[in-house]
């Protein structure tokens, strides 16, 4: 019994997983060098709005996911540049899973401080997006990586009109997979809102590859 929760607050983490976190870390550690170095910035933001525990397994070992590895790296920058601040926004929905992370995170120095929250996601993109208008000298980094296929786009509007980035990391093959056999009202209404439009004319793109992409790109126009 203990085994079977511990596996739902730790999870088994594929090959292409472990690439996700060392990409992300990388992409980090040059994004941040780059920007420190640079007068105008007074500090970094990086955000993990769905964050998971932190730790997953993989052949018996243990693996650092994308907040670790991301905190450690931002310690290192943070401690390079003791002028300029550098926060961390940690968050996931389930509080086991961020009882685990905090277990595995670096602790707080003077510059440099991690904000671990257990909400839902939109609760804390509502929270911190308006804070960034007018605030040029702090650029942030917001990673948004769920499970699913579900991606929130009014909460973004904040993150995407202010100076940072926004990482999405969305699986286009899952969707194409998936969408014919929908069924549920509530599935089918979290792909209108992923793609923005109705779901019956979502149906074409679970065989067409091209109709699909052509569709992220109108959105990309809207956005
Ligand atoms: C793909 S995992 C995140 C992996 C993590 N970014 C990493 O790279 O190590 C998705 C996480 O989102 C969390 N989650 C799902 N729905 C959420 C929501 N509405 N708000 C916050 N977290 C959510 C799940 O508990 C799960 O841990």
């Amino acid at each position: 019994m203990a085994s079977s929760n511990n596996s739902k607050i730790i999870s088994k983490a594929s090959p292409h997983t472990i690439m996700k976190f060392k990409l992300v870390e990388e992409y980090i550690k040059a994004w941040a060098q780059k920007l420190m170095l640079n007068s105008s910035c007074y500090g970094l933001v990086f955000i993990d709005c769905m964050c998971n525990s932190g730790v997953y397994t993989y052949n018996g070992e243990t693996v650092e996911g994308t907040p670790v590895r991301v905190a450690k790296v931002l310690l290192d920058v943070a401690r390079t540049y003791p002028q300029k601040q550098v926060q961390i926004y940690l968050n996931d929905n389930s509080q086991e899973k961020v009882d685990e992370l905090k277990k595995h995170l670096p602790v707080d120095e003077g510059n440099f401080k991690i904000i671990v929250t257990a909400k839902d996601r939109d609760e804390l993109l509502e929270t911190i997006g308006p804070q960034l208008y007018g605030r040029q000298h702090l650029h942030y980094f917001l990673f948004y990586d769920p499970y699913d296929a579900s991606i929130n786009w009014p909460v973004l509007i904040p993150f995407l009109r202010n100076w940072g980035e926004v990482m999405i990391n969305h699986m286009v093959s899952a969707t194409i997979r998936a969408i014919t056999q929908v069924r549920r009202e509530a599935t089918k209404e979290k792909y209108a809102n992923t793609y923005l439009t109705d779901f019956e004319k979502l149906i074409p793109f679970g065989s067409e590859k091209k109709a699909y992409e052509e569709r992220v790109e109108e959105i990309i126009q809207v956005l």
